[in-house]
């Protein structure tokens, strides 16, 4: 019999366009295909032109780029020199997901679509549009999609005579098996976990597969006690790792679930948490990862690599409901993991934010039936977090500190919701104990000129100040003086942080600094008003001294906004016609004389 081979191929960013692949994957193998799945950015590239059938699933982030696992496949495959029709033997579909409400909706997959077909490559769908803000979330576009791929591929590549599907009720085997030891191993042994590494091997710098355990120096509030919101500044100790960094450039977090939640997943799963395993791999497609130690105790594995505070996307429930010994459970479960129970499942998990664990709780006779050995194909790994870096390494060296808005909003549900990362880093006192951060750098969609004659323009309200700092503290460090921010918050007294230092700044004719304090008073005052009013001053720095104008923070309306004040600055400075502002704008974001970087 002739083996059939499917690839599935992803760009992830959240780890939603990762979850869709697993589904794909494990929906392959029901159709009794070899099934390989892999970040792009993993998978040897020019093996394609020896793929039979691949399909790619990818997300777009924010300003229409590229999930970092695939960057490097993105720069290959728009390589001129490619030869035209390379992947001829190729065929393929491209599944997108992306957010109607940013300006490149899914700009990634359909231009993937576009270029795999310029390549000779055979599509054999349209390329599918999944939207996070379709009101049933991107299934409603997805589901009926994938029933279109089963039925072209099964078609194109029909499955032996004898075979049929295997139903959704028989349970496919797990990626790995945990082989528990018995034995009892030496304390000094049972630690081993916790050992910081805070040296690396000679040359290394610190990255995700090799993280940089870096001691907290301190953790302050710089919001008031009476605000809304609870903002840290942290500092980190990045003595001895080999880390060097530039104004833009974001730091890695890799966080970790609090004892609690660690300690009552345990108990739900009637798992010892210091017992100790080894992990085995079911078939040579399926890696071990990388960042688990050999072997590993439950506690280190469900504290640093389970995600079990995430929201469950509908893989889980399509899993989980095969464990399930109580017909009631299963029925439940089955139903959230169908295209007709979307909706529902919606209100039960996504609207109110339900965690993994939370919903492990609602399902107890499923839960403790959960075969250990499932336990890394049900639960997504936990997710390093970027935090934009908010100091210089010229003016504080051996030092990254960040800006962390610690997230806590409430739904429906009872406990409040907290962010994971953020609500970890908060927690973490200097000096206390042996917890130490795992972080490494990479380089942020920022970057900022070396001559320190050009002025810069940066527009950063709230967190959004972050690489702001970081850029005005390098160039003051060395002499720049033509620094103009616009900052903005709440108020004056209450989140107005870095206050003293931009006082400072402002005293030695280092910073023009610009506030909008937009509950200070009874109208709103956002930084785009700032921005607006000052049109003679933003338009010589702009256009007579060719200054950098940048936009940081939360993606809402705020960076449109401030874009629209430019652009109507250079009509009533600059008599530009609204057209010609616009090309204006575009002429600047080519040349990166305007950048932004937002984010939700
Ligand atoms: P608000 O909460 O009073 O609306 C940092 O979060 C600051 O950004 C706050 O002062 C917030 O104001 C403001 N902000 C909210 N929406 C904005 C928008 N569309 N444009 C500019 N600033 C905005």
């Amino acid at each position: 019999m002739e083996e059939r081979n499917i690839l599935i191929l992803f760009g992830s960013q959240t780890g939603t366009a990762e979850d869709m692949a697993e589904r794909i994957c494990r929906a392959a193998k029901r159709r009794h295909f070899i099934c390989r799945m892999e970040a792009l950015d993993s998978y040897s590239v020019v093996n394609l032109i020896n793929e039979p059938l691949v399909v790619f699933v990818c997300a777009t982030t924010g300003q229409g780029d590229p999930p970092d696992n695939m960057k490097n496949f993105w720069r290959f495959i728009f390589r001129k020199n490619l030869p035209q029709n390379s992947l001829c033997r190729m065929d393929y579909a491209v599944l997108g997901l992306g957010d109607s409400s940013y300006p490149k909706f899914n700009f990634v997959a359909k231009k993937l679509h576009k270029r795999l077909a310029q390549l000779g490559a055979n599509p054999i769908l349209p390329v599918a549009l999944g939207d996070d803000q379709h009101e049933l979330g991107p299934g409603a576009v997805v589901d009926p999609w994938l029933q279109d791929l089963w039925r072209k591929v099964l078609y194109l590549y029909p499955l032996s005579p004898g075979l049929h599907v295997i139903s959704d009720d028989v349970m496919l085997p797990a990626k790995f098996s945990l082989r528990f030891l018995n034995d009892v191993l030496a304390p000094e042994d049972s630690n081993r976990d916790n050992i910081p590494r805070t040296r690396l091997p000679e040359g290394e710098t610190p990255s995700e597969l090799n993280p940089f355990l870096a001691p907290i120096l301190s953790n302050e509030r710089v919001t008031s006690e009476d605000h809304f919101q609870d903002v840290r500044l942290i500092e980190f100790d990045i003595t001895g790792s080999g880390i060097d960094f530039s104004p833009g450039d974001v730091v890695m977090i890799q966080p970790q679930n609090s004892p609690q939640h660690v300690q009552h997943f345990c108990s739900l799963l009637r798992l010892d948490p210091d017992r100790h395993f080894v992990l085995e791999a079911k078939d040579s497609y399926n890696e071990i990862p990388v960042n688990l130690p050999q072997p590993c105790t439950v506690r280190y594995l469900v504290e640093r690599y389970l995600d079990i505070c995430c929201v469950p996307r509908c893989s889980f429930f399509e899993l989980l409901s095969n464990f399930s010994p109580d017909e009631q459970e299963r029925e439940k479960l089955k139903e959230f993991s169908s295209a007709a129970g979307q909706e529902e499942l919606y209100a039960y998990c996504n609207r109110p934010r339900r965690t993994t664990l939370e919903v492990l709780q609602d399902f107890p006779h499923t839960t403790c039936s959960i075969p250990h050995d499932y336990l890394l194909d049900l639960i997504p790994r936990i997710r390093p977090r970027a935090f934009s870096i908010a100091s210089s390494i010229q003016a504080h060296p051996n030092i990254i500190q960040i800006l962390v808005a610690v997230v806590q909003y409430r739904t429906r549900l009872h406990e409040s919701r907290r962010g994971l990362c953020s609500t970890w880093l908060a927690s973490l006192r200097p000096q206390e104990g042996e917890t130490r951060v795992p972080l490494w750098v990479k380089k942020g969609s920022m970057t900022f000129p070396c001559d320190t004659d050009i002025p810069l323009v940066m527009v950063g309200p709230g967190t959004g100040v972050a690489p702001f700092r970081s850029a005005i503290q390098e160039r003051s460090a060395r002499s720049a003086a033509d620094n103009c921010l616009f900052f903005g918050c709440r108020n004056k007294s209450k989140d107005f942080y870095f206050q003293q230092e931009w006082d400072g700044l402002v005293k030695r004719n280092i910073l023009t600094l610009f506030t909008a304090f937009s509950r200070d008073q009874d109208d709103k005052i956002y930084v785009q008003h700032r921005v607006k009013a000052n049109g003679p001053l933003l338009w010589d720095l702009i256009s007579k001294k060719h200054g950098y104008f940048y936009i940081a923070g939360n993606a809402k309306s705020m960076p449109g906004e401030v874009t629209d004040a430019l652009k109507s600055i250079f009509c009533s400075e600059g008599g530009m016609s609204p057209v010609e502002a616009e090309e204006y704008l575009v002429q600047l974001e080519k040349s990166r004389h305007f950048q932004s970087e937002t984010w939700s």
